[in-house]
C-alpha cells in the first residue's frame, strides 16, 4: 500500500513511519518543516512538505490510505486538531482515497466530562465527527495518555474502556503498532476504538473489539 502519514515527525509518527516502511509499504511522511526531511528519509519514507493550516488539497493524491498522527500540542487546537484534520479528511475524499485512520484521544466522545484539555477534546470530537460523517472507510483510535516507555506489542481495546480495570497510559510504540494494524484488519473499519495499556496482543485485540 501507499500510505500518507500526517505528523510523520511526531513521536508516534516516527514509530509509525518506520513500522510501515519496514513492513514493505510505500510511506509518504507529511512534515511542515523541510529540515525534517532527511530524518523522514532515514526512517524509510518519502517526505511531503505541507502544513495542516495551509493548503493540503493535493497531499493525499496517489495514496491508498491516510493516517492522521499530527497534533498541535495545545498550541492551535482549532487550526490543527480540528480544522487541519477536517481539511485533510476532505482532501482525502476529493483525491479519491477511501481509507482514513485518525489518531484521536480518550475523552473526545464527551469533552464536557473531562476535567482538563476540554478545548483540545472539543477539537478532536469535531474532527472525529467529520470523519464519521464522510464517505471514507475510517478507524478512529482513542488512546489514553501516551508514554515513551518501550512497546509491549499488547494493549487493551474497547468501545468504552472501564478504568477500574485498566491503566490510563499506553506506550507510543504500541499506539503506532495499532495504527498500522488497523490498515489490514477489516474489523476495525468504520469503528471508534478506545485503547490503553494491557496484555492482549494488538492484532487480536483490534480484531475482536
Ligand atoms: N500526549 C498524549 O498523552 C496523547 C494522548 C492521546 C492522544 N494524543 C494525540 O496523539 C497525537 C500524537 O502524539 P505525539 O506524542 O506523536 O505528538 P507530537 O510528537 O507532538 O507530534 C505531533 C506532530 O504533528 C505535527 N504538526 C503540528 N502542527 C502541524 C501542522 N500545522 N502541520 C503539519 N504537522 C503539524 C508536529 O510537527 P513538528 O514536528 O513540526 O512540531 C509533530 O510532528 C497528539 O498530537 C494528540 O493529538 C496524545
Amino acid at each position: 500500500m501507499t500510505i500518507l502519514v500526517a505528523g510523520a515527525h511526531g513521536d508516534v509518527g516516527q514509530h509509525l513511519v518506520h513500522l510501515l516502511a519496514r513492513a514493505g509499504h510505500t510511506v509518504r511522511g507529511m512534515i511542515r518543516d523541510d529540515g525534517q526531511a532527511d530524518l523522514i528519509r532515514r526512517l524509510g519514507a518519502e517526505p511531503v512538505v505541507a502544513d495542516l493550516t495551509g493548503d493540503v488539497s493535493e497531499v493525499p493524491a496517489g495514496a491508498d490510505a491516510v493516517v492522521f498522527a499530527a497534533g498541535s500540542s495545545g498550541e492551535d487546537v482549532e487550526g490543527v486538531d480540528r480544522d487541519g484534520a477536517i481539511a485533510l479528511i476532505d482532501a482525502t475524499e476529493d483525491q479519491g482515497v477511501d481509507r482514513f485512520v485518525m489518531l484521536s484521544a480518550i475523552g473526545a466522545d464527551d469533552p464536557e466530562a473531562a476535567d482538563q484539555l476540554q478545548d483540545y477534546l472539543r477539537a478532536k470530537q469535531a474532527a472525529d465527527a467529520h470523519l464519521e460523517d464522510s464517505d471514507l472507510v475510517y478507524t478512529t483510535l482513542r488512546p489514553t495518555t501516551l508514554t515513551n516507555g518501550a512497546g509491549t506489542g499488547t494493549a487493551s481495546f474497547d468501545t468504552s474502556l472501564d478504568f477500574d480495570e485498566h491503566p490510563r497510559t499506553v506506550a507510543r510504540q504500541d499506539v503506532a503498532l495499532a495504527l498500522a494494524a488497523t490498515l489490514t484488519i477489516s474489523e476495525t473499519q468504520d469503528r471508534v476504538i478506545e485503547m490503553t495499556g494491557g496484555s492482549t496482543p494488538i492484532r487480536e485485540g483490534l480484531a475482536t473489539v
